[in-house]
């Protein structure tokens, strides 16, 4: 009760001081609640001056209002354009006779409207009286789609676009080309869609699938297009005031143009190079020739045909992950270091950028790369976007030359990344990036100054697309990720209130309904973190949503019992739980099949890449994801590891769970050792274990129990686990080193 009260009087207070959040996203900067309240009518008027009034008109029919142009005294909403603002303000005022909108540019006038749009929705018709004076925290505020692992439909796009425009982003940066394919069509160079634009039918995930060996494999999947199709996207997302960026990447992830013409090749590559349907093994480092004068040609021709269709003022030109393997045998490459008086293969990578971006430039646009192209010092200017780990490599670059530079942090703002608990989530790679993670992102830190301040123009969310397989999977990786995106991006620094924001998400998500968007309900999904004591498991769950109560049961799946506190069993057990508003189950039903064995609660010590060795005796089994938090790993390096009962017991049943999966870099031990000691110093060897070759890599992800035992009295177990290597030629990821993951140490 006494909560109660408190909490009414904090939204009072806060409304009276104008902090309360309107239900709209992203959240404006300054909004103060007034007095009454305003109807919509069926129709709305709409006054001002006539360009204006059919902008906000159009606007508004396409959003599902009913307007009639109006006089002043009779308008239900009154718009202007006023130059005294900046562009991108806008000033909404809401009062019990109607609404005045007033707008530093036509985007303004979309943002105020989107904003009265969003409080209609959400007041079902009324507007609580208010004003707001709104301008966004970053001038870019952006999307990127890989077209090219996942070819998305134009009219998908547009859907994307229809709410991207509703967030208030203004930039959509399309990844146009890559190993996995050539999206746009080129008048002249026919074959980039022709050839580039298919890879060959593989049934495995992404990473899994082997290349193409002969030209005679039909390939059949993909797709492009037209230029005519990208002219009217363009002009789609334009009249939604969102700008697209074309991406066309130099010179690695150019498969799909070698594939299409070879001879943009190194001479040194004489073998057949088909588009990647994977990644592509050891020829992922076949890129274009820099030492070619055609290669320059080609790309110029490119980006001749690329600028007559996109107006974007800025044309982005990768050059990420651009491997120099080639290069270094290439005769022509190492000529051209010769003849320029360059220091390295780096180097000849900034001067190919350098060329490209003075095309560019002359042609009146501005560059774009992603953070590597600062590695080849290149001299032209060029816009950085910041994506390897936290951003870092963007942001000391700027330090050091000035550079502008966006934010799209992988660690922080990539969508390809598990979005909740990895348990519920569709296969992708690497960690976890939650709504609130995406929410709390700030991109600048309290060690910049005023001069790098200013040089970061934006963030963008970006989504790589390997693991999509149809439109719902591209928007399920996007929402509702893309509104925490979008709120990072306008809302004034500092500002924070995720309670806050789950309220405006919850008034948005009917519209991604009505316009038939997928989105995770990932928010709802329960995290868990089971931990021995050496007696019994703790067991806690956790939502990143606090406004949802958790409901458990034991043994059955009644989901009856009111989570208040942590488990504690010193038994095997199945736990069921699932978070709940009032009685409607919100989230997945997260089950915990715990054993309870001699191991299981008891200390591990060693060395461990991942730092998970407390997860190997938590009596609990991971699933085919490695990351997902239950599989303790060790990257290149032998594992070993020492289990303490806590007191000597008889022994005669060991296993260890094992997990494989090549096509991601996991493979078995080629050996393990298992030794006992009583006083966890002087051990002996009871056990070695040869893994047959043809166990140790799988290509798809193989959970399996390696059987590890003797029969003893011991206290302490130890195992040394032979790491393998690289995986070898024919596998997806060849040459690379591997990781071992286990998950439990049983003994009974
Ligand atoms: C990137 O993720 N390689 C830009
Ligand atoms: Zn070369």
């Amino acid at each position: 009760m006494k909560k109660t009260i408190l909490t009414i009087l904090i939204l009072a207070l806060a409304a009276v001081c104008g902090k309360a959040r309107p239900l709209i996203i992203p959240e404006p900067a300054n909004y103060t609640a007034g007095k009454g309240s305003f109807t919509i009518p069926a129709t709305i008027g709409v006054a001002g001056e006539n360009k204006v009034v059919s902008s906000a008109m159009k606007y508004l029919d396409r959003n599902g209002f009913n307007t009639k142009k109006s006089s002043s005294d009779k308008a239900v909403i009154k718009v202007a354009i006023k130059p005294e603002l900046e562009p991108e303000h806008y000033q909404l005022t809401v009062d019990d006779k109607g609404i005045t909108l007033a707008a530093g540019d036509n985007a303004a006038l979309m943002y105020g409207l989107e904003s009265f749009a969003q409080l209609a929705t959400s007041g079902n018709g009324t507007i609580e009286a208010c004003s707001i004076d709104d301008k966004p925290r970053f001038g870019y505020r952006g999307l990127m789609l890989d077209v090219v692992r996942y070819f998305i439909e134009p009219q998908e796009i547009e859907r994307i676009i229809d709410v991207a425009a509703k967030l208030k982003l203004n930039n959509l940066h399309l990844h146009l080309c890559d190993d996995n394919g050539w999206r746009l069509e080129i008048k002249k160079y026919p074959r980039l869609t022709e050839v580039g634009a298919w890879r060959v039918d593989r049934p495995e995930m992404f990473p899994g699938r082997l290349n193409a060996r002969s030209a005679d494999e039909k390939a059949t999947v993909g797709g492009f297009y037209t230029q005519k199709e990208m002219r009217q996207l363009v002009k789609y997302a334009a009249e939604r005031n969102i700008n697209i960026i074309p991406e066309i990447e130099m010179p690695a992830h150019s498969i799909a143009a070698i594939a299409s013409y070879p001879e943009l090749a190194c001479p040194v590559v004489d073998k057949f190079v088909g588009v990647f349907p994977g990644i592509g093994g050891k020829d992922a480092s076949i890129i274009l020739c820099a030492g070619k004068e055609h290669t320059f040609t080609f790309i110029e021709n490119v980006l001749d045909e690329v600028m007559k269709i996109f107006p974007s003022p800025t044309i982005h030109l990768g050059g990420d992950e651009a491997n120099k393997r080639i290069w270094q045998q290439c005769p022509l490459c190492n000529k051209r270091i010769e003849e320029e008086h360059l220091a390295d293969h780096e180097a000849l990578q900034g001067y190919l950028m350098d060329r490209v971006i003075r095309y560019v430039n002359s042609r009146g646009r501005k560059a774009m790369g992603w953070d590597e192209v600062t590695y080849g010092k290149p001299k032209e200017d060029i816009i950085v976007y910041g994506w390897q780990g936290d951003g870092s490599v963007a942001v000391n670059d700027s330090r050091a030359t000035g550079r502008k530079f966006i934010m799209t942090p992988a660690r922080s703002t990539y969508l390809i990344r598990y979005q909740g608990p990895q348990w519920f989530e569709p296969f992708t790679y690497f960690g976890n990036i939650t709504l609130r993670d995406v929410y709390n992102f700030e991109p600048m830190t309290s060690d910049w100054d005023n001069a790098l301040r200013s040089n970061l123009l934006g963030i963008q969310g970006s989504l790589w697309s390997e693991f999509c397989n149809s439109p719902s999977d591209v928007q399920y990786q996007i929402f509702p990720r893309l509104m925490a995106i979008a709120d990072v991006a306008w809302r004034p620094e500092g500002r924070s209130n995720w309670g806050a924001f789950l309220k405006a998400l919850d008034a948005f998500c009917p519209t991604l309904d009505k316009l038939g968007i997928t989105y995770a309900r990932s928010m709802y999904n329960l995290d868990h973190n089971v931990r021995g004591n050496g007696k019994e498991l703790k067991v806690n769950v956790s939502c990143i949503r606090p406004d949802v109560d958790v409901r458990y049961s034991v043994d059955n799946q009644a989901l009856d019992k009111a989570w208040s506190d942590t488990l504690r069993l010193n038994k095997a057990a199945t736990i069921y739980a699932a978070t709940f508003k009032g009685d409607k189950q919100m989230g997945k039903t997260l089950k915990l099949s715990l054993d309870f064995n001699k191991a299981t609660s008891h200390s591990v010590s060693g060395n461990c890449t991942n730092g998970l060795t407390r997860v190997l005796t938590n009596g609990l089994r991971g699933s085919d994801r490695n990351s997902d938090f239950e599989w303790a790993g060790w990257w290149n390096e032998t594992a070993e590891f020492v289990l303490d009962m806590g007191e000597v017991v008889p022994v005669n049943k060991v296993t260890l769970g094992s997990l494989v999966h090549s096509d991601i870099c996991i493979a078995a031990p080629t050996h393990i050792y298992v030794y006992t000691s009583d006083d966890g110093k002087s051990f002996t060897l009871r056990r070695t274990i040869d893994t047959p070759a043809e166990n140790i890599y799988h290509k798809q992800a193989k959970i399996f129990d390696i059987d590890c035992s003797f029969n003893a009295d011991t206290r302490y177990i130890k195992f040394v686990a032979v790491n393998p290597g690289c995986v070898p030629d024919g596998y997806a990821r060849e040459g690379a080193p591997t990781w071992m993951y286990f998950d439990e140490i049983t003994v009974n």
